[in-house]
């Protein structure tokens, strides 16, 4: 049988507002200046046929993400060596009540007014803590999507009891991030109660790309993959579809 969308939607919000209440109005964003810390990382898998349409769909999210003050930098991106037709949502906030009021904003329920027509299946809004970043792109970089053109994102599951050691590590990968002048906006992402993170890094070329796959920081999470990661990393490399900065 098949759930409607809307009814899984529903689902969703309702999980999610049941393990992060929602703020009351009056509540000030007393984070305003606090680096973006929480996340929400959304694969979307197209239906065979639909690539197009999901492409103008995410593109055509622009404004409606820069309508929403609370959500800071927005990235939607489309894989491009992967064997299903695969898009993901990546954003940020530096508040739990921004990544609340984007959860009910406008952008989320055009997802899942297209879902049927367009998705094989429906979103899975995976709710992320960014442990580490690096954000080159600021709002005077003018267009984001013109900006940043490629990336990479790669999951990487913790061995039972290496779950602080993995974060100590892409923590302590920073400092190398930051020495790599190509490598513009990189997060590291922790899925809480699971054993899972996730890099997502954006590039202006492929230039840039090649650099960060061929630099120190990969060479040293490669390294310590086998100690920490159940598989070595697969590493998906994306095209950005549309993004945009605060
Ligand atoms: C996808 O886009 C094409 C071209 O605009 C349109 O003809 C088609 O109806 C769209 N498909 C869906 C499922 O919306
Ligand atoms: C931003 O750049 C993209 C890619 O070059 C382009 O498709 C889009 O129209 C531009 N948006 C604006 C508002 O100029
Ligand atoms: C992992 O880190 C958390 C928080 O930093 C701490 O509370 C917990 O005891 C640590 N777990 C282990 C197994 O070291
Ligand atoms: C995708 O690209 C990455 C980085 O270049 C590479 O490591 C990976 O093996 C590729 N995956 C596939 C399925 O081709």
């Amino acid at each position: 049988m098949r759930i409607p969308l809307t009814i899984l939607l529903a689902a969703v919000l309702s999980t999610y507002a049941f393990v992060t209440p929602l703020p009351d109005d009056d509540v000030v964003d007393v984070n305003a200046d606090a680096t973006v810390h929480l996340g929400l990382f959304v694969p979307i898998v197209a239906k065979s046929g639909t690539v197009e349409n999901v492409t103008q769909f995410l593109a055509s999210a622009v404004p409606l993400v820069e309508a929403e003050p609370k959500t800071i930098q927005w990235y939607a991106v489309k894989y491009t060596n992967f064997s299903i037709p695969t898009f993901a949502i990546f954003d940020t906030f530096r508040s739990e009540e921004g990544r609340v009021a984007h959860l009910n904003g406008k952008v989320v329920s055009a997802l899942f007014d297209n879902a049927d027509a367009l998705l094989d299946g429906a979103p899975d809004i995976k709710p992320a803590k960014i442990v580490a970043s690096k954000v080159a792109s600021k709002p005077d970089i003018g267009n984001a999507t013109a900006w940043l053109t490629v990336g990479l994102t790669i999951p990487l599951t913790a061995k039972p009891g290496q779950v602080n050691a993995t974060r100590e590590v892409l923590v302590g990968v920073l400092p190398g991030i930051e020495q790599e002048a190509l490598t513009l906006d990189w997060y590291a992402l922790e899925f809480p109660d699971t054993n899972s993170f996730a890099i997502i890094v954006f590039f202006a070329s492929e230039e840039g790309r090649n650099a960060h796959l061929n630099g120190q920081v990969a060479a040293a999470l490669f390294a310590s993959a086998e100690t920490l990661l159940t598989a070595l990393p697969d590493v998906v490399e994306f095209d950005v579809v549309a993004a945009t900065i605060k």
